[in-house]
């Protein structure tokens, strides 16, 4: 492995290796368990979109890991007044050992990564979302004992967080069962890709999606970068595509709720769903930091 740019890059055996190392690291922090794997090497963080969870987790992660990181905003690098992300990989590549990059398009993470000699993390892009999922299955995997042959359900919108929970689900063999409007499906590469291996379902009806569920999952109807859709959204998602308690009868009784965060509360989510399983849901943010101190050990440490 030698960036993490999507889910669907990873084999099976992988997601699994990250998920075990991230347990791993997880009970030598909660233990005082000094891990120093990355001591005097830096990362770079690059954010053209906002975050709360992908900054600190990795800024904090870092230095539990003994390295150093660097904030770098879209707005003071150069690449915000048009440096080329060719050019600015191969600087960056000189003076770093890792980059992780939240932004826009894929291809800017995918030509960092191939322009670059240093591993990229993809922080985020309209495209998907690969360490959220990492985090995601790990706290699955806490709460459920396992991951193969459960059923997951997404309901929402069909973008990034979608496209990597489907390709992450059917990797780990999960059921995948996903609920969007119409005009707002996955990516179709994305659900090919789910069709062809393992069990896939996409419906309009949340109902059907949500059925013997064991966890269920959404996300913000408008994304980062939506802003602009923001109305015309609401009215396409608004009343149907959200999870509520309606949604968790359908569901399986111990079913569990994932949220990436942030949430829009009485709009993809009730906030009496939303608190009945905070529990969960602020476990997997904090599973964020521990997921990707296990990436940023598998990709840079000797
Ligand atoms: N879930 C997530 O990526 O959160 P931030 O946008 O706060 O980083
Ligand atoms: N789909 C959301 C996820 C935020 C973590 C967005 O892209 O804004």
């Amino acid at each position: 492995m030698k960036h993490l740019l999507t889910i669907q890059d990873l084999e099976p055996k992988k997601i699994l290796e990250l998920l075990n190392l991230a347990d791993q690291l997880k009970y030598e922090q909660k233990h005082g368990i000094q891990h120093h794997h990355l001591a005097g090497k830096t990362l770079g963080m690059i954010f053209q979109k906002a975050s709360t969870r992908t900054r600190v987790s990795f800024e904090t992660g870092m230095y539990q890991l003994g390295g150093h990181a660097l904030f770098l905003s879209g707005r003071d690098l150069q690449i915000g007044r048009g440096e080329p992300v060719q050019d600015t990989a191969r600087v960056l590549s000189r003076y770093l050992d890792g980059i992780m990059i939240r932004t826009f398009a894929q291809k800017e993470v995918e030509d960092l990564a191939n322009y670059g000699t240093i591993p990229v993390i993809n922080g985020l892009t309209d495209y998907c979302h690969p360490c959220q999922i990492l985090a995601d299955l790990m706290t699955i995997r806490e709460v459920k004992g396992r991951l193969e042959g459960l059923k997951m359900c997404y309901l929402g919108d069909g973008n990034n967080m979608a496209n990597s929970l489907i390709a992450g689900g059917i990797k780990t063999g999960m059921t995948v069962s996903v609920a969007t409007p119409k005009g707002y499906e996955p990516n179709a590469q994305v659900m090919e890709y789910a069709k062809a291996n393992g069990n896939f379902t996409l419906t309009t009806d949340v109902l059907a999606a949500a059925a013997d569920a064991d966890v269920v999952i959404t996300d913000v109807w408008a994304s980062m970068g939506q802003e602009k859709e923001a109305a015309q959204r609401k009215a396409a998602f608004a009343g149907v595509y959200q999870i509520n308690s309606t949604v968790m009868a359908a569901a399986k009784e111990n079913a569990m709720v994932l949220h990436c965060l942030p949430a829009h509360r009485e709009e993809e989510i009730t906030a009496e769903v939303f608190e009945a399983h905070a529990k969960e849901i602020f476990e997997e943010a904090e599973n964020r930091l521990h997921a990707q101190k296990a990436v940023m050990v598998e990709l840079m440490a000797n």
